[in-house]
């Protein structure tokens, strides 16, 4: 391919390429351990480098991960909210894409909307970082699927249950399950069911995705159960939501019914009592805080893999 190396979409990247993505992040964590957060590697995959980091919604580990990540490997980071930009008053996204590539040596955008996302790559000559849109959060599924090998070893095989909002975390779940082969059971309410075209594409690449809205199906001896926010960034019908998504409360009861050594995941920021009880999350089976530091990890590879170092 010519052109920038983007990270949109899982979906739409080889999975060699997201096999070595992985594979760097694992050897780069291990080479570090004990390190102050603010050493560089030693090979500095980053030298030189500039990443802009552009918000247009709130963010806790996307925004100081990516900003350590970037440090990590050598380079330094310009980050903004669209509120501070020109984008914020109407500025368009191609004429910022155009700026901004200018400027700096790769562009993480958190978006309202995927398809802003797209544009902004579309016009970029440096590649683009998807960092969370309504769609797809492919950032944080390479931190999530990190810290499953880490734990529990190769997903090929292994079943991975969703159990909530099927949304745009969910999405990059069911990009990634034909690209590393693990089964994917989706329990979700009908109103708010994982995307059709998502499902469809992943069944056509021979994906094993399993869509019910029995929760208990879905975790029924499943290797990693995983949990979202019942209201994501930008959802506006939040009492359907929680009246929908009641029965779909990941607690001890539910895990039960998951393998003896099932894992719990869940991207973050939490809401005890609602998605997941506080017993689960902060229980023997969460391994939520490997997962929130693995965006580091894996944030560094993606970057390496966009600057073209892997
Ligand atoms: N999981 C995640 O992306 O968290 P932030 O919204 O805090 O970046
Ligand atoms: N689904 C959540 C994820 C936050 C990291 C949201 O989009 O708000």
């Amino acid at each position: 391919m010519n052109g920038p190396r983007h990270f949109l979409d899982l979906w739409e990247i080889e999975a060699a390429d997201l096999r070595a993505i992985l594979d760097d992040a694992h050897a780069r964590k291990a080479r570090r351990t004990g390190w102050p957060k603010g050493r560089v590697d030693a090979d500095a995959p980053g030298r030189d480098r500039v990443l802009a980091m552009v918000f247009q919604k709130n963010s806790t580990r996307t925004w100081f991960s990516f900003d350590a990540a970037i440090r990590q490997i050598g380079g330094a980071s310009i980050i903004a909210t669209d509120a501070q930009m020109q984008l914020g008053r109407g500025e368009t996204i191609e004429d910022t894409a155009r700026v901004l590539s200018r400027m700096v040596d790769a562009v993480m955008i958190r978006a309202n909307s995927h398809l802003d996302i797209r544009a902004l790559a579309a016009a970029a000559s440096v590649p683009v970082i998807n960092g969370l849109s309504d769609s797809s959060h492919p950032c944080q599924i390479m931190a999530d699927l990190m810290t499953f090998e880490e734990h529990r070893g190769p997903l090929a095989g292994k079943t991975l249950a969703w159990v909530g909002d099927g949304n745009n975390v969910c999405s990059s779940f069911i990009h990634a399950a034909p690209k590393f082969g693990y089964r994917l059971a989706i329990a979700a309410p009908a109103a708010y069911a994982p995307d059709d075209q998502d499902v469809a594409r992943a069944l056509g690449r021979q994906g094993r995705i399993e869509v019910t809205q029995d929760p208990r199906a879905a975790v029924a001896g499943a290797d990693l159960v995983i949990a979202d926010t019942w209201i994501s960034m930008g959802d506006q019908d939040k009492f359907p939501r929680l009246e929908a998504l009641e029965p779909y409360q990941v607690n001890e009861a539910l895990m039960a019914l998951a393998a003896p050594r099932a894992l719990f995941m869940h991207c973050l920021p939490a809401h005890r009592g609602e998605e997941m009880t506080a017993a689960v999350i902060d229980g023997p089976q969460s391994v939520v805080w490997d997962e929130a530091e693995n965006r580091i990890h894996t944030q560094k590879s993606i970057l390496a893999w966009c600057f073209g170092a892997l």
